[in-house]
């Protein structure tokens, strides 16, 4: 393995050129003007796989959707193991645009931080393992595993059409260990291994009032303003205790065991650095849970994006005809996500009042998942840190949701390793998303050494 380590270092200039190179293609999968970047980020990629030594590499058309791309090197043997890495190349939008520091698009590094919307989340993280599996083969011809890749472009859209690929494809996928570097450490300089992620559940809400904005004097306080209907309805989501009031809403929530709780305890989490950091006095929630219990093992009900009327300089006196808003729920087991709109959806359409016409629209959904934190592959990949950190990673859950992860750990029946290498302040959907390029050039070790170490388990 001494090879291979001094190969990562000395070939930082190649591992970083590589990924500057992927982090300029906009890769936007939610905006239809990237669409094209979206075509050209797949075609790249598949381009460096073959160019690293891989096999069968390929984009696979996913109906609507962006293209998946596909590679693999299965030179170790059908005796040997084989580890599935699986990644996404798009990337949320950029706005606000004017919060960056540098050009969203244009890589810039200070203080050893690669600033580009994608650094963290998620290129940044899976090309850690592109670049590992290019290393063993150049430095020997071989891997101590089989690799397959299976990279997507619509994660950050919901992921909507790699559920049904990976349905049909169970064969060319199968793999003895899912890896997947796509969460962040607890704090900085404690690596981290994640063992759940929250689902989702999102959906529209539109409310029309009259069949035209009309003058707020001729007819304010005589016709309902949707605004105001709007927000009222949001308003009553939630009790004066932070608790959901849909109701159903909880009633398939499998609670977090006592134990579970304590654990989360003994990571001493540091609420006042937590509020410093986001600039606030105080944080919100239901009353009787803890902060990490309420990202982590407690569902939540968002605004994600809201809209009505004149919102440009100056006045204009406006009543106006409809209101809208993005509403996600974040999901823990055993909750669904089409039931959870259905839920949500029931009751906001119990609220609505026969002045307007409210209707409720279900985009997209994720299962929340809980992996195993015990397996060869986990005992794998908490060796891999030890070496290379020289500290005992820590096992965490996220807020967050992949919602790719239970498809995979469900139809592949191999268990999913959550190695993520990003750090809180990453900025990852914010303006000024970074990526620490110690835990980049590190992270090419620990991917390394994961697979010697798994190869021998
Ligand atoms: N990498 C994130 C998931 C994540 C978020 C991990 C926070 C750790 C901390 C992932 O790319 C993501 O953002 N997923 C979306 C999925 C959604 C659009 C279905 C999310 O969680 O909002
Ligand atoms: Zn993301």
């Amino acid at each position: 393995m001494d090879k291979i380590l001094a190969l990562i270092d000395q070939n930082r200039d190649n591992s970083l050129s590589g990924l500057i190179e992927l982090l300029k293609i906009q890769s936007i999968s939610s905006e239809i003007e990237h669409k094209n970047d979206m075509i050209y980020c797949a075609d790249w990629l598949v381009e460096h796989f073959s160019s690293i030594g891989l096999n069968n590499c390929r984009t696979i058309e996913n109906g609507e959707g962006h293209p998946l791309v596909y590679a693999q090197w299965l030179g170790a043997g059908s005796d040997a193991k084989t580890v599935l890495i699986y990644g996404h190349y798009d990337v949320q939008p950029v706005d606000p645009l004017n919060e960056w520091i540098s050009s969203p698009f244009e890589p810039r590094i200070e203080n050893n931080k690669i600033f580009c919307r994608g650094t963290a989340d998620d290129k940044g993280q899976f090309f850690i393992h592109v670049k590992a599996v290019e290393y063993f083969l150049k430095a020997q011809g071989s891997c101590p595993v089989n690799i397959k890749f299976i990279i997507e472009g619509e994660e950050e859209a919901g992921s909507s059409s790699i559920n049904d690929f990976i349905a049909q494809n169970t064969d060319l996928l199968s793999c003895d260990a899912v890896l997947i570097s796509d969460t962040e450490w607890f704090a900085d300089n404690l690596p981290s291994i994640c063992y759940g992620l929250r689902g989702l559940s999102y959906m529209e809400i539109n409310v029309q009032g009259p069949n035209r904005d009309l003058h707020s004097g001729s007819f304010g306080g005589a016709v309902d303003n949707p605004a105001i209907v709007l927000s009222k309805i949001i308003a009553q989501l939630h009790d004066e205790n932070g608790r959901i009031t849909v109701p159903g809403f909880y009633d398939d929530l499998i609670e977090a065991s006592i134990e579970e709780r304590n654990d989360f305890l003994r990571l001493n989490f540091d609420e006042a650095h937590y509020k410093a950091d986001l600039n606030i006095k105080a944080l919100g929630g239901e009353k009787e849970f803890t902060t990490l219990e309420r990202v982590w093992v407690r569902p939540s009900l968002d605004v994600n994006g809201i809209w009505s009327g004149y919102i440009g300089d100056g006045v204009k006196t406006v009543l106006p005809a409809k209101a809208g808003a993005k509403i996600s729920c974040r999901l823990v087991a055993n909750q669904n996500p089409e039931k959870i709109f259905q839920l949500v959806s029931d009751y906001i359409l119990s609220l609505a009042p026969p002045s307007v016409h409210v209707t409720v629209k279900y985009m997209h959904g994720g299962n929340p998942v809980l992996v195993p934190k015990q397996n060869s592959a986990i005992s794998a990949a908490a060796q891999a840190f030890r070496h290379v950190f020289n500290i005992e990673p820590v096992f965490i859950r996220e807020g967050g949701s992949i919602p790719v992860v239970e498809t995979l750990s469900v139809f592949l029946k191999a268990p999913v390793v959550l190695m993520g290498f990003g750090l809180p302040g990453d900025n990852i959907h914010s303006p000024n998303e970074n990526f620490d390029l110690n835990n980049f050039f590190n992270g090419i070790k620990v991917s390394a050494l994961f697979f010697e170490y798994f190869a021998s388990k």
